[in-house]
């Protein structure tokens, strides 16, 4: 597996790394043997980024990887282990709102810390930009978390320009992690330009666009009854039959390459920036390995430009999340 610097802070990651959301929540059922097995063979394979967050189970994703870190005490220093914070949510799993304050900061990273059962986060990252609370005293309690030596690196998720540029300000910022990938490139005309100027690596989150790009999920009845994908709007009755012939170009492409479709979405994504790394998600060995390999294909400059041209022709149907969802995000 090949590595990739990200920002300027000595932050160093496998290329594709692995979302863990899946494995406790939003994509139907998931089953404990088989996601420790996964992040078994995540280790196999190289794939060292590991992303969770205190509001996936809620709660459990995190205790799962810190079960998988109790039983392999060997294998934490081979995890560079992200974690977020700042959205709030009840036991039942309502949402509560979003809490940026120093006092939240500390008590969440002592509490994901317990959860995960290790002594240091890798990177912690601010899950949304709180409203009510100045970025500057944010990030100044998580640099705070630095200093003390609970966290190693800081990220900002789905953070927008003028908020990187004062958070950088305050304390570096090594990463932002904001969804991108083949139907979601909302970050290319300003924020992208920003983390280049200011050397903050990006971390492409739902990059296989929440599995829809892998050509996969044929039909709404293949989601499990209480899949959140059911409540996106690119998965709408409507939307989810129009944004198919987007699909159907991502599959011809790959063929050309002799890759699958979800290889060639992740190639694309460490093709526009050598500061650009996935973490697609998977419950299955199978489909890490197969994710894991697109770190290897090249794509040329007349692929590339093959693609540029599929997304020129390419309407894609439907806001990357719900209308209520959309207002907590930063682009
Ligand atoms: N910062 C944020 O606000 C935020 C938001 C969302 C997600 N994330 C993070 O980003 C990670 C990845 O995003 P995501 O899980 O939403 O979406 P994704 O990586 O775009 O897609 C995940 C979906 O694709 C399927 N899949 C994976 N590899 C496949 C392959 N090779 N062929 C066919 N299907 C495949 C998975 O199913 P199986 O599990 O059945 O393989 C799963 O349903 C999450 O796990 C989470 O850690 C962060």
């Amino acid at each position: 597996m090949k590595t990739r610097k990200l920002g300027t802070q000595g932050l160093e990651v496998s290329t594709i790394g692995l979302g863990c959301m899946g494995m406790s929540e939003f994509y139907g059922h998931s089953n404990e043997a088989d996601s420790l097995s996964a992040l078994a063979v995540a280790i196999e394979q190289g794939v060292s980024l590991w992303d969770t967050s205190d509001i996936y189970g809620p709660k459990t994703n995190e205790e799962l990887l810190g079960k998988f870190f109790k039983q392999n005490p060997t294998q934490r220093d081979k995890v560079v282990l992200a974690t977020k914070f700042g959205i709030m949510r009840d036991a039942q799993g309502d949402f509560m709102g979003i809490n940026g304050s120093p006092e939240y900061i500390r008590k969440a990273c002592d509490a994901s810390l317990k959860r995960l059962g290790v002594e240091q986060i890798d990177l912690y990252y601010q899950h949304r930009m709180d409203p009510n609370v100045p970025i500057e005293e944010t990030v100044g309690a998580m640099g705070e978390l630095v200093k003390a030596g609970k966290v190693a690196y800081l990220g900002l998720s789905e953070a927008g320009s003028d908020t990187l540029i004062r958070a950088n300000k305050e304390f570096p910022i090594s990463v932002l992690q904001s969804e991108y990938s083949l139907w979601s490139r909302q970050l290319e005309a300003k924020i992208l330009p920003t983390c280049k100027s200011l050397g903050i690596g990006l971390v492409a989150y739902s990059p296989l666009g929440r599995g829809f790009l892998t050509g996969a999920i044929k039909s709404r009845a293949d989601l499990d009854k209480d899949d959140w994908r059911l409540n996106n709007p690119r998965f709408s009755k409507e939307n989810f039959e129009q944004n198919l012939t987007l699909v159907n170009h991502i599959k011809e492409l790959a063929i050309t390459k002799n890759c699958t479709p979800a290889q060639l979405a992740l190639a694309w994504i460490t093709h526009q920036d050598e500061s650009y790394v996935s973490i697609p998600g998977t419950r299955s060995t199978q489909r890490l390995k197969e994710n894991a390999l697109a770190a290897n294909i090249i794509l040329t400059t007349e692929d590339l430009a093959r693609v540029s041209d599929m997304l020129l022709s390419q309407e894609i149907h439907g806001s990357r999340y719900p209308e209520q969802m959309m207002a907590a995000l930063e682009n």
